[in-house]
């Protein structure tokens, strides 16, 4: 192991540094570190203690609600009640926003998808955590319109894979930091330092089944990537895997692209602007990737509603580039 660096320490360490991404995003951090713990330690047991499997009703956005979704989403909205920091929360798993705590005082508010990619939960597949903090407006309300912000104005974003082992990645806007989680010892400590999203290719992630109701320039596009042309490094290898964090991340770390566009059954794309797309967005981003909807930056919208979905690419730079001039494209 090498010299162990704790997710404390660097978030106190990065503050000082930087204390312009203000004092509380360490804190909020580690609020989140702590939730995650105990997300881990349910999702490795959750066929042990009958957490797997439907609750048997629909959440806000329409997807079948997993058991380990309501859990994930008590545990988090906990973890954040009594910490003083937050004063509201929108979670995939909540119609309305939650408020926590209207004083002055809580300065932060909360953007959570507790479990993405759900359906993994009972096939032992990885999941995720997203999540992101704005700060509060100013004026001290608790109004939903708090929360409909654009993704430019976040102060810290990340999300954890669950997967072989637990892994925290975050950025309150400067450089993208990875620390996995020691079961043993029940700390995270930073394994993957100053991550940098590669440029180029050579992995695609989306789902193909879906190909056919595709406008005709997003197939183009599929069919590019899968063209054999050595120079360019294509065809490129798809991996998809249901869970959003687990493809991004491969792409932020060995290059690639993820992408869910709009289809038959989700005419403005499927995923949540606020709580999905924005904060991988930032991560993105500040890694020096890319995020679009096809037709421009994801952290330039402003969600007209808490579960609003858009069409969403993200990865390496000039692969949502080539996706973004495919998309543009007219024609059939
Ligand atoms: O709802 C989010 C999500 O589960 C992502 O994590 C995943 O990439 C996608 O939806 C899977 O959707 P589908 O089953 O339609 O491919």
């Amino acid at each position: 192991m090498k010299a162990a660096v704790t997710l404390e320490r660097f978030a106190a360490r990065e503050y000082r540094r930087d204390p312009s991404s203000g004092a509380e995003i360490p804190e909020l951090i580690l609020q989140m570190a702590f939730a995650a713990k105990l997300l881990a330690r349910e999702i490795r047991r959750a066929a042990l203690v009958g957490r797997l499997g439907l609750v048997g009703e629909r959440n806000p956005t329409g997807d079948a609600q997993k058991k380990l979704d309501v859990f994930a989403n008590e545990v988090v909205v906990d973890a954040f009640a009594d910490s003083g920091l937050v004063a509201a929360i929108a979670s995939e798993e909540m119609e309305q926003l939650r408020t926590i705590n209207c004083s002055p005082d809580a300065s932060h508010l909360l953007c959570v998808d507790p479990i993405d990619g759900s359906s993994n939960t009972d096939v032992n597949g990885a999941v995720g955590t997203i999540f992101s903090f704005y700060r509060r407006a100013a004026t001290g309300s608790c109004a939903v319109e708090d929360e409909l912000r654009t993704g430019a104005e976040l102060r810290a974003a990340g999300y954890v894979l669950y997967g072989p082992s637990t892994l925290l990645v975050y950025t309150s806007g400067g450089d993208v930091s990875g620390f996995t989680l020691d079961h043993d010892i029940g700390d995270f400590f930073l394994s993957h330092e100053r991550v940098r999203c590669p440029a180029r290719g050579p992995y695609y992630s989306a789902n193909l089944g879906r190909y056919n109701e595709w406008a005709a320039n997003v197939r183009r596009y599929a069919d590019y990537l899968i063209e054999p042309d050595p120079t360019s490094g294509r065809p490129y290898s798809l991996r998809y895997t249901g869970a959003l964090v687990a493809d991004l991340h491969r792409s932020l770390l060995e290059g690639g692209i993820y992408l869910y566009p709009a289809d038959a059954a989700h005419p403005n794309g499927k995923l949540r602007l606020l709580y999905e797309c924005a904060p991988l967005a930032f991560v993105a981003e500040r890694a020096g990737g890319r995020a679009t909807t096809g037709r421009g930056r994801v952290l330039d919208l402003r969600p007209e509603s808490l579960h609003q979905a858009v069409p969403f690419a993200v990865g390496s730079r000039e692969e949502v580039d080539r996706f973004e001039k495919f998309a543009a494209l007219r024609g059939p």
